[in-house]
């Protein structure tokens, strides 16, 4: 059977793929030209992170931003997103205490931004925030592993699930997201052969960031594969450009044009 191609991605399109063993694309956006490019490249899934905390506003982890500024770049990349699935993840602290309070900000999202469903970390400890969110009809992908809004409680950014105890849960925690209703799990930085075992338990698509090749598709954030953050260099990340040389030489250039008046020459004036 021909592969299908998809004029508007959906969760439905997305567990198409995983059943026609096509691997699936995602990477973030948070404004609305770099969103235009990447749904234009024909990416599948464009995730509006709470990583728009260290990449947009220069925060040292995602907790601090707030689920206005999520709703805001949401918005900017709904606009631009023509045919990608759009998911925005809910910010800290806007799901954990209670389920209503989670039903609330999946709302606010879907409502505000337009975008097309809701990340949320964790497992069985946010199993009623989904359920109610899922009730309400509004799709939630869920995310496993290393859950950057915990980072305080695992104090490092290192691998996870290295341990039996911890890669056990990860699979009963995955089960439980599928059971739930969740339409895909991310899995971050554990073991391939870990990621590999919980693709394979699963009808729903996981999506892995440093999870190996075995899973169903790959998330990046979008300025590091880019090449604009050389700080952050872990081993899973491949850089596809060196956008930050692109850019200060261009910038270096301007302004040695408007220092030496250069620019503008007779032809850039009225
Ligand atoms: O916020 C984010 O960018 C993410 C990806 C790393 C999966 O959650």
């Amino acid at each position: 059977m021909a592969t299908p191609t998809y004029s508007r991605v959906t969760t439905k399109s997305l567990q198409e793929m995983k059943t026609n063993s096509e691997k699936i694309s995602m990477l973030t956006a948070y404004d609305f030209t770099f969103a235009g490019l990447v749904d234009a490249s024909g990416i599948d899934i464009i995730l509006v992170g709470d990583s728009a905390s260290n990449v947009m506003a220069g925060h040292e982890t995602t907790l601090p931003i707030t689920l206005d500024q999520m709703i805001y770049h949401a918005s900017s990349v709904v606009r631009a997103a023509n045919r990608a699935l759009v998911v925005v993840d809910l910010p800290f602290g806007t799901y954990q205490s209670d389920s209503k309070e989670a039903l609330r900000s999946a709302i606010r999202i879907m409502k505000e931004s337009g975008a097309h469903a809701v990340k949320l970390e964790g497992g069985a400890q946010v199993k009623e925030s989904i359920e109610r969110i899922i009730q309400a009809g509004i799709p939630v992908m869920g995310h496993l592993g290393l859950t950057p809004q915990s980072i305080y409680k695992f104090g490092t950014y290192t691998v996870r699930a290295k341990e039996d105890q911890e890669a056990q849960q990860l699979l009963k925690d995955t089960k439980m997201l599928e059971k739930l209703g969740c339409f895909g799990v991310v899995l971050e930085k554990i073991p391939a052969a870990l990621a590999q075992q919980a693709t394979q338990s699963v009808r729903i698509p996981i999506i892995g960031i440093g999870a190996g090749g075995a899973v169903d598709g790959q998330v990046l954030v979008l300025h590091d594969m880019l090449g604009m953050n050389k700080e952050f260099s872990p081993r899973f990340l491949r850089r596809y450009a060196d956008l930050d040389k692109v850019i200060i030489k261009a910038i270096t250039q301007y302004t040695q044009d408007v220092k030496s008046q250069d620019f503008p020459n007779e032809k850039e004036q009225y």
